[in-house]
């Protein structure tokens, strides 16, 4: 039995981290089910978006498991962290939006787990943040890397050095999230933004999430030459023909079947 239960309707792909007894906190089993729902998505051709969800309506996923971390030595949080984080990078580099859906707390790992998502919308009720140094540890899973990058270093060394929560509407304000709507309407915010981008060519997608991960950090010159690389590379391919002929044409595209 899987921590993470999958539904595909329409080209989009709901997962959803299911151990509500603990808040849907992530031991090993919970972070290998959601890294193979994630990879499992990415190879199916009926899927275009994924959104990841948190089961109940208090919690996303308040963290790694902090009883499995308790009786941990260095050794078992370095192979602990390295799943976790390799984990993140399938979310990071897939091919295919992936969508969080914050219905509680994102804390921790959980809040790991929303950044490395493409887009971020929360429940009016969620919180976000890294409270690890309250533990007497540290963001393991991409915390310390991403944060900065969404809010600036100025706030993320804030956020992490004091392990302060972050409400909702405090997120929208700095840039963690994109939306904040009731929790009722979560889902179908989601599933609004999904079908926005299920209009457009699968491969253009694809490609522009490729050019916006390998530009950040970069010089701007490099980030353009990734650009102009997967520019020419969608001319010639039989979407960016459908595209550019509908349009002449004045008709909607047909990306997919
Ligand atoms: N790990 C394991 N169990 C957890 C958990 C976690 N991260 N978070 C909550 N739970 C469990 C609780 O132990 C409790 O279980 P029992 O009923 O068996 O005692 C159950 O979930 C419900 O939790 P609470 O009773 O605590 O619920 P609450 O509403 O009073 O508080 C909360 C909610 C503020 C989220 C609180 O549970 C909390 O602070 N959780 C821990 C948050 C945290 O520190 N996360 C970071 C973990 S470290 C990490 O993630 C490292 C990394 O970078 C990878």
């Amino acid at each position: 039995m899987s921590f993470v239960e999958k539904k595909i309707e329409n080209y989009i792909a709901t997962l959803t981290i299911n151990r509500p007894d603990a808040l849907n906190a992530m031991n090993d089993e919970v972070v290998s089910d959601l890294e193979s729902a994630v990879q499992s998505c990415i190879n199916d051709e009926r899927v275009g978006v994924i959104i990841i969800t948190g089961s109940g309506d208090k919690a996303f996923v308040a963290g790694a498991d902090i009883k499995k971390m308790q009786s941990m030595g260095p050794e078992g949080a370095l192979a602990f962290g390295k799943a976790g984080q390799q984990m993140t990078l399938t979310i990071e580099n897939s091919p295919k939006p992936v969508i969080a859906a914050v219905n509680g707390f994102a804390l921790g790992g959980g809040c790991e787990i929303s950044m490395a998502c493409h887009i971020r919308v929360a429940s009016e009720n969620a919180t976000f943040g890294q409270p690890e140094v309250l533990l007497g540890i540290l963001p393991g899973w991409g915390g310390t890397q991403r944060l900065p990058r969404l809010v600036g270093s100025g706030l993320a060394n804030e956020i992490i050095t004091t392990g302060r929560m972050v409400k909702a509407d405090e997120a929208k304000a700095i840039g963690l999230v994109n939306h904040v709507v009731p929790q009722d309407a979560l889902m179908d915010k989601c599933k609004d933004i999904a079908n926005q981008i299920l209009r457009n060519g699968p491969n253009a997608i694809a490609q522009s999430l490729d050019c916006i991960r390998k530009g950040v950090g970069k010089s701007t010159e490099e980030g353009l030459a990734v650009e102009v690389e997967n520019f020419s590379k969608l001319f010639g391919t039989e979407e960016a023909s459908e595209g550019l002929t509908a349009f002449v044409e004045k008709r909607s595209p047909k990306f997919r079947k």
